[in-house]
C-alpha cells in the first residue's frame, strides 16, 4: 500500500456547487462579501506562501518560534499517534512537530486545496519516507469523516485560520472538532493576538503589495470557474481594523461604479463607486476569551504559550 493516499470527501463537483453558492449568496447579500476559503487556489496559495515571507506578516514566523521551542512539550503531554490537521495548506511548520511525535503512525492533512495538499505531501515523504500520510480534500468548516486511524490523536488547526470564521461559527466548529475527538485526544490551536492598529494593518496590508494580490485574487477565481468578468484593476485592496469586534476585514473597494456579469449564476452585480466588498474576515484573540471558547465546546485547555513578542499564541486543550 502507498504511503500516501489523498481522499476527496465529497464528490467531484461539491467545491463547483460550494463556490456557486458562496458567490451567489456573497454578491447578493448587503454588504457584499465572499467566503475567505475561495482564495486558496494554487496561484492564491501560492501567494498565501509569499505573505508569510514578508516583514510585515508576523503570525507565521511568531508560530513557528512557539512550535520550536513547544513541540517536544506536546509530544509528550499528548502522546499522539494520530496527527490531523485542518488547513495544513505547505504542512511547512508541522514538520517541527512530525519531528518530535516519535509514536506517530499516521498524518492526516485536510485541506481545500487539492493542489496545496499533492505538493505539501510529494514534499513530507521526499523527506520522510516512512511516515505514513492519508490527505483529505475536504472543506474542515464543514463535518468531515476522519479515516479509522489509531488514538490518542492530536487535531491541530494553527496559523490563527480559526480567526476567518465569526463567532457564531467558531462556537459550531469548535463543537465539532471536539465531536471528531475521544476523551484524552488533544487539539492544538494557534491563535493570533490582539495588539497595536499599526502592527495589525501592516501585516494585512503590506508595502510590496502581496496581500493585495492575494485579496484580489478571490476574483480571478470567480472569474475563471464561474465566468465572472471581474476587472482586478478597477479594486483597491484594504485592509480595516474593527476595534470593537477586535477583527481586521479584508476588503475590495470598487474604484468606479460597475455591473459585473457571473455566467455561471445569470447573475449581474452592481457595484457603486466606493462600494466595499468584504473577503476576509481575521479575528485576534486574547487568553481569556480562547479559553472561555474552547471550554464552550467541551475543550479543556491544559496550555498556553506565546512568543517572545507576545503576539501570537498556541494552546493546548484536551477533550474530557
Ligand atoms: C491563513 C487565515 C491565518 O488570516 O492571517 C494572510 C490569511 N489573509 N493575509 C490570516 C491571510 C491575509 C491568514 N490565515
Amino acid at each position: 500500500m502507498s504511503p500516501f493516499r489523498v481522499t476527496r470527501t465529497l464528490p467531484e463537483d461539491a467545491a463547483g456547487a460550494a463556490l456557486r453558492a458562496d458567490v451567489l449568496a456573497g454578491l447578493t447579500g448587503t454588504p457584499k462579501t465572499l467566503p475567505p476559503k475561495w482564495f486558496y487556489d494554487a496561484r492564491g496559495s501560492e501567494l498565501f506562501d509569499e505573505i508569510t515571507t514578508l516583514p510585515e506578516y508576523y503570525p507565521t514566523r511568531a508560530e513557528r518560534e512557539i512550535l520550536l521551542e513547544r513541540s517536544a512539550e506536546i509530544a509528550a503531554a499528548t502522546g499522539a499517534r494520530t496527527l490531523v490537521e485542518l488547513g495544513s495548506g505547505s504542512s511547512d511548520k508541522t514538520r517541527h512537530l512530525l519531528d518530535e511525535l516519535t509514536d506517530l503512525a499516521v498524518y492526516v492533512p485536510v485541506d481545500v486545496s487539492a493542489s496545496a495538499l499533492e505538493q505539501a505531501g510529494a514534499a513530507l515523504l521526499a523527506e520522510r519516507p516512512g511516515l505514513d500520510v492519508h490527505a483529505l480534500i475536504a472543506d474542515f468548516t464543514r463535518p468531515v469523516a476522519l479515516p479509522r486511524t489509531p488514538g490518542p490523536r492530536l487535531v491541530a488547526f494553527l496559523g490563527g485560520t480559526i480567526g476567518n470564521l465569526l463567532p457564531g461559527e467558531r462556537a459550531a466548529f469548535l463543537a465539532s472538532v471536539r465531536s471528531l475527538m475521544s476523551p484524552g485526544d488533544a487539539l492544538l490551536l494557534g491563535t493570533d493576538l490582539v495588539k497595536d492598529e499599526r502592527t495589525l494593518v501592516a501585516a494585512y496590508d503590506d508595502a510590496a503589495g502581496v496581500t493585495a494580490a492575494f485579496d484580489k485574487n478571490v476574483l480571478s477565481v470567480v472569474n475563471r470557474e464561474l465566468g465572472a468578468d471581474f476587472d482586478l484593476d478597477r479594486f483597491d485592496h484594504v485592509a480595516h481594523w474593527d476595534r470593537e469586534r477586535e477583527w481586521i476585514e479584508m476588503r475590495l473597494r470598487a474604484r468606479t461604479a460597475m455591473t459585473v456579469k457571473v455566467p455561471a449564476l445569470d447573475l449581474a452585480v452592481h457595484f457603486a463607486a466606493g462600494e466595499e466588498l468584504r473577503t476576509e474576515v481575521s479575528a485576534k484573540f486574547r487568553a481569556a476569551g480562547v479559553r472561555e471558547e474552547l471550554a464552550a465546546a467541551g475543550l479543556e485547555r491544559t496550555h498556553w504559550w506565546t512568543d517572545g513578542g507576545d503576539r501570537f499564541a498556541l494552546s493546548l486543550s484536551v477533550a474530557r
